[in-house]
Formats: C-alpha cells, sequence, structure tokens
C-alpha cells in the first residue's frame, strides 16, 4: 500500500532547495516520498538523488514510488546522523541541496501500530527504526522517575511532568505499563482535572512527544547532522529543515547562526585572531510558516517551520 503522508511545504521547499536537472540531492527524511518526488522530477535529466530514512518501511515504499527512475535514485535505510558515511558509501563528495523534513509520516503515526499515538491502543513501542532496541515501554517501565520527568520537562516542556513521572512509578509497581491506552489514562489522572479540561490538546499530547523524541534520540541526531550537511554542501548548495518542534527548530536556527557568523574576536581587538569565516548565508531571516490553505487542507503541517540557508563560495 502506497503511503498517504502529504508532504509539508513542498513548492516553498522545492524553491529553496534550488533543485535544476544535472543536480545531486539528498532527502535524509523520504517518509512517503512526497518531497522526493517532486525533487526527482526537478534534477531529472542528469541529476542523482539520494534518499534516506531510519524506517525501513519508508525506505520500501520509496523504492516503489521512485521505482521508474531507478538509474537517477539511491535509498539507504540508515539514521541521516549517519550522513558523511553513507555519502562515503555512495563515494560521493558533496552535494548541491540536503532537505531534512523533520518527525513523523502520517503513515507511522496512523498505521505502523508502534503507538506514535494516543488515538489508539497500541503496543508503547515508538521506535522509528525498529532495529534500535530501547522501546517507548522499556523507558517508561525502566527509567528513574528523575529521567522520566526531565523527558517530560525538558523535551515535552510539560508543566505537570514531576505528577506524570510520579504516577507512573507507583503504577507499574502492581504491573507494566505497556500500551498508549495505559500510559494515556495514567497522564490524564497526573493532569489536575481543570488544567487537563483548559488544554486545548489532548493531555497526553506533550508527554507522547517527548517520549518519542527520547526513543529516537532526535535533537542529537538532529544537531550532529546539521553540521554534517553544511560540510558536504559544494559552494552555493542549499539546505532547507523543516521542523515541527520548537526545541528543533531552535536547534537549526542556532546551528544556521552560527555558521553564518564570522570573526567571534572580542569586539576590542585591533584586528581578527581567530580566523573564523562564515560559511552559511541564512535565506529565511525571518522563518517560514505554511499557508492558510495548507493548513486548512492538511492540519498536520500546522506546526511546521521552514529555515533554510546556502554554503557561501
Ligand atoms: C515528516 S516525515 C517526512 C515526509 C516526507 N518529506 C514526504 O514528503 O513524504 C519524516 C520522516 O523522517 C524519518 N526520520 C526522522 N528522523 C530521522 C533520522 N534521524 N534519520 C533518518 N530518518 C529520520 C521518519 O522515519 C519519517 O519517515
Amino acid at each position: 500500500m502506497a503511503f498517504r503522508h502529504v508532504p509539508v511545504m513542498r513548492e516553498e521547499a522545492i524553491q529553496y532547495l534550488n533543485c535544476a536537472p544535472g543536480k545531486r540531492v539528498v532527502d535524509s527524511t523520504l517518509g512517503g516520498a512526497g518531497h522526493a518526488m517532486a525533487v526527482v522530477k526537478k534534477i531529472l535529466p542528469g541529476g542523482l538523488f539520494i534518499g534516506i530514512d531510519r524506517d525501513a518501511g519508508a525506505v520500501e515504499n520509496a523504492r516503489r514510488q521512485l521505482a521508474a527512475y531507478a538509474e537517477n535514485v539511491r535509498l539507504v535505510h540508515d539514521n541521516f546522523v549517519n550522513l558523511s558515511h553513507i555519502l562515503l558509501q555512495l563515494e560521493i563528495d558533496s552535494v548541491d541541496a540536503i532537505l531534512a523534513d523533520l518527525g513523523l509520516s502520517f503513515d507511522q503515526i496512523e498505521s505502523s501500530g508502534r503507538g506514535f499515538s494516543f488515538r489508539k491502543d497500541e503496543p508503547l513501542d515508538m521506535r522509528m527504526d525498529t532495529q534500535n532496541t530501547e522501546t517507548a515501554a522499556d523507558i517508561v517501565n525502566k527509567a528513574g522517575v528523575k529521567r522520566l520527568t526531565r523527558i517530560f520537562k525538558d523535551l515535552g516542556e510539560e508543566r505537570w511532568a514531576g505528577r506524570i513521572s510520579k504516577k507512573i512509578g507507583e503504577k507499574r509497581k502492581t504491573s507494566p505499563i505497556e500500551t498508549t491506552g495505559q500510559l494515556a489514562e495514567i497522564i490524564r489522572g497526573a493532569i489536575p482535572g481543570k488544567e487537563a479540561a483548559r488544554r486545548r490538546i489532548h493531555p497526553a499530547t506533550k508527554a507522547f512527544m517527548a517520549l518519542r523524541i527520547e526513543v529516537n534520540r532526535e535533537l542529537e541526531a538532529l544537531d550532529s547532522f546539521l553540521n554534517d550537511a553544511v560540510e558536504h554542501l559544494k559552494p552555493g548548495g542549499r539546505i532547507c529543515v523543516i521542523s515541527f518542534h520548537s526545541l528543533e527548530d531552535r536547534i537549526v536556527k542556532h546551528r544556521f547562526n552560527e555558521f553564518a557568523r564570522g570573526c567571534e574576536c572580542p569586539r576590542d581587538f585591533p584586528v581578527c585572531v581567530c580566523g573564523k569565516k562564515p560559511v552559511l548565508r541564512v535565506l529565511t531571516r525571518k522563518i517560514r510558516r505554511p499557508s492558510q490553505e495548507e493548513t486548512l487542507e492538511n492540519p498536520m503541517s500546522r506546526s511546521a517551520r521552514l529555515r533554510a540557508a546556502e554554503k557561501l563560495q
């Protein structure tokens, strides 16, 4: 069955990536291959598309979707944190553009059966790559209450992180917490009734997202990936990142700004001694958000934020 994920901010991403015939482009998050298909069509004839996803199902789907372009396409099941190694294996030194569209695809949420959503009662797994060892159930049942609190507070910005962790600690003493339904109920019970009623989102939303980010080590991977991605861009090459979480966006903004900054010597130094030169030019001084039409048509795009930059000559 083909994936049903609708690509978010596709036109904007394609425009920022500056895709044209003959170019080499990496899509580091294939998902439902929506962006991939649009990129491939733009870089033919003569271009090379490298698609990566840590979810084997997404790579298989992309293989089917892009079968007609197989000669110009290389697909890899891996974490984008290994970008340098992946390119080395493909004997590619540098590329013209790199895209990362972070988070989950519609299909992972709706039909993977891996417990990404509290709206379905599924095993508490949450691994994007099922070859990884630690599942959400492992963390929920084995992590100390302190670690759980840190996860919910730091990654989910959940105000009631301490209460939720304590409740989990109590409940798991009687029997393990194995499903999304059980966990969602525990979280709902830990958040004061008035506060839960006031929230516009389900009371378990923030805690579930935090757990998913922890299971997949998403923030660590992103930070390291951005460094490697910039290194492998050709001069004039473009990078475009679409994120759905303020912590992810903060990392992208911070890294881009860091790469765009030149000399870091104290202001009162008569000459530069650090020798640092800007590597990137940020193309999105103001963050780009999806249009109102897009958010109406595809509610999953609501929290998307796009940032793009160009490698300097
Ligand atoms: C939002 S979807 C991408 C959708 C895609 N752009 C499209 O148009 O269909 C995000 C995808 O990124 C993958 N992903 C997330 N983090 C990853 C990582 N560190 N390495 C590789 N793939 C990752 C997920 O498995 C998921 O398939």
